[in-house]
């Protein structure tokens, strides 16, 4: 039986690696949309459950002839779409080591090694952050979940009674207050907190689409006249449409004036405290009761990899979230409990991911992150010029991290649905050209192109090829 084990993972330890190379030698060369369409997908993978097992080669050889190939080329230089990165290969190879050892990194008895690596990259995270020696957290399958997780220690932060008999038993309904970029999973957090997703207060943004602190003052206190209970001020650092940054030091003070938890969504800006140059953009985060932090986005650790974390120590979150069950209890003699990260977050079984997350961080070290970020921000402020340079392309917000977000004005009066058309049409053409892909998003109510240069492989001429791209389409669809 072992004998068949190892000759398995030998015979896979020879074969994976040719194809990851492979793939990565291509990549540059290689569409980054695939070209089928969902029918044509549908029916390549249509197939009956299997009776009896294929040999691996020919299991592989469909990973290599129709997995990869219609996959989104995320980890291509040319890929300009969400805060998606290109993994970095020491991330890539951690995850199957991972696999390997297949600890249930919950709780410290059944993992205790992926138990001390979860609680180092926690503590690297916060003192990244300046985030003060009490400081502690958990990982998360991502920023959603990171923003759950957040958000529940918020709720229960207004009365103890909360956790067990429910939100009928706060003193009023309560309200979490975020600006109208905030990401969704904002709302969805309110909702399965019992809040209801109109417990979620989107407060307008000025045109860096930074929060109104005058329009959040004036909410919290039309709130209170109501009855109602201000909870939670939100601010979201590199927001998701356009890589803004709230003023979070303001934010944090009218927090603190209003008694309300502060939360700061940083899941894609937080790495800019690795830079020396940008750090300062970050200012008053250490000043939140919890912080969102998505290694996943700009730490280019595969997916998933999400973190909580929280000022005032583990505590805050085990009041949250922790239980005693029978097969798990802490009557262990040892000072194991406190690794025991199931107490800590919703999940019970999850995987060893820290172990991605601390190789990568080895790798990079903070300066390597430091040097990745800079050069980011640096491309997509050359990107902005070009832009300027062509005439007819107007730029919206301002380069803050590395998006930009811009629109198509062949003439300068165009608005309305057919400006919203225009930008849709031409994200698609470069979609189906596969030479590059870039998303759209809505700003102000008008629909507007977005590109976030995440791949640390992306260089000027990329950039260059880029603009040259849409001046053609532009040119041919207008
Ligand atoms: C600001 C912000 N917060 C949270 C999230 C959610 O992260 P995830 O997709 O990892 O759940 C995103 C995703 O893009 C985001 O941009």
């Amino acid at each position: 039986m072992i004998d068949d084990f190892v000759e398995q993972h030998r015979f896979l330890g020879n074969a994976v690696p040719r194809i990851i190379v492979e793939h990565v030698a291509g990549l540059a060369s290689r569409r980054v949309t695939p070209e089928a369409t969902p029918a044509e997908l549908e029916k390549l993978f249509d197939e009956p459950l299997p009776e009896k097992g294929i040999p691996l080669e020919e299991i592989l050889a469909r990973f290599r002839d129709d997995v990869a190939p219609n996959a989104m080329g995320v980890p291509n230089p040319r890929y300009f779409g969400q805060f998606n990165p290109t993994p970095l290969p020491i991330g890539v190879w951690a995850d199957a080591l991972s696999s390997l050892l297949n600890q249930n990194a919950g709780a410290w008895r059944n993992g205790p090694s992926s138990a001390m690596i979860e609680a180092r990259v926690i503590r690297w995270l916060c003192d990244l952050l300046n985030y003060g020696r009490k400081s502690f957290g958990t990982l998360a399958s991502g920023g959603s979940e990171a923003n759950l997780l957040a958000l529940k220690c918020a709720r229960d932060s207004v009365t103890a009674d909360i956790i067990n008999r429910g939100v009928r038993k706060a003193p009023g309904d309560l309200v979490i207050y975020a600006s109208d970029q905030c990401h969704y999973s904002i709302d969805k957090s309110a909702d399965l907190l019992g809040l209801g997703r109109e417990g979620v207060r989107k407060i307008p943004t000025d045109d860096r689409f930074h929060i109104s602190l005058e329009m959040l003052r004036e909410a919290i206190a039309r709130d209170r006249d109501a009855h109602r209970v201000p909870c939670c001020v939100v601010g979201v650092a590199g927001t998701t449409s356009s890589g803004a940054i709230d003023p979070l030091e303001e934010l944090a003070d009218i927090a603190r004036e209003n008694g309300c938890w502060y939360h700061v969504d940083a899941a894609y800006g937080g790495p800019l405290a690795f830079s020396p140059q940008h750090r300062d953009k970050l200012r008053g985060i250490e000043r939140a009761d919890s912080i969102t932090f998505d290694p996943h986005k700009w730490m280019f650790v595969p997916f998933s990899c999400g973190a909580t974390l929280v000022r005032d120590g583990g505590q805050v979150l085990r009041k949250s979230f922790d239980m005693t069950p029978e097969y798990l209890n802490d009557d262990r003699g040892g000072a194991d409990v406190e690794f025991d990260f199931f107490r800590y977050g919703q999940m019970g079984t999850r995987r060893f991911n820290s172990l991605k997350l601390w190789m990568a961080v080895k790798f990079m070290g903070r300066e390597g992150y430091a040097r990745t970020v800079e050069r980011q921000i640096e491309l997509t402020k050359y990107l902005a010029k070009q832009l300027d340079a062509l005439g007819n392309f107007k730029r919206l917000g301002e380069v803050e991290t590395a998006v930009c977000c811009f629109q198509f004005l062949p003439t300068p009066d165009l608005d309305g649905p057919n400006l919203d058309l225009l930008q849709q049409r031409l994200q698609q053409t470069i979609e189906r050209s596969g030479e590059a892909w870039l998303t759209t998003t809505v700003l102000k109510g008008r629909r507007a192109l977005r590109v976030n240069i995440n791949s640390f492989l992306t260089e000027q001429h990329h950039i260059d090829d880029l603009v040259k791209l849409l001046a053609r389409f532009a040119n041919d669809i207008k």
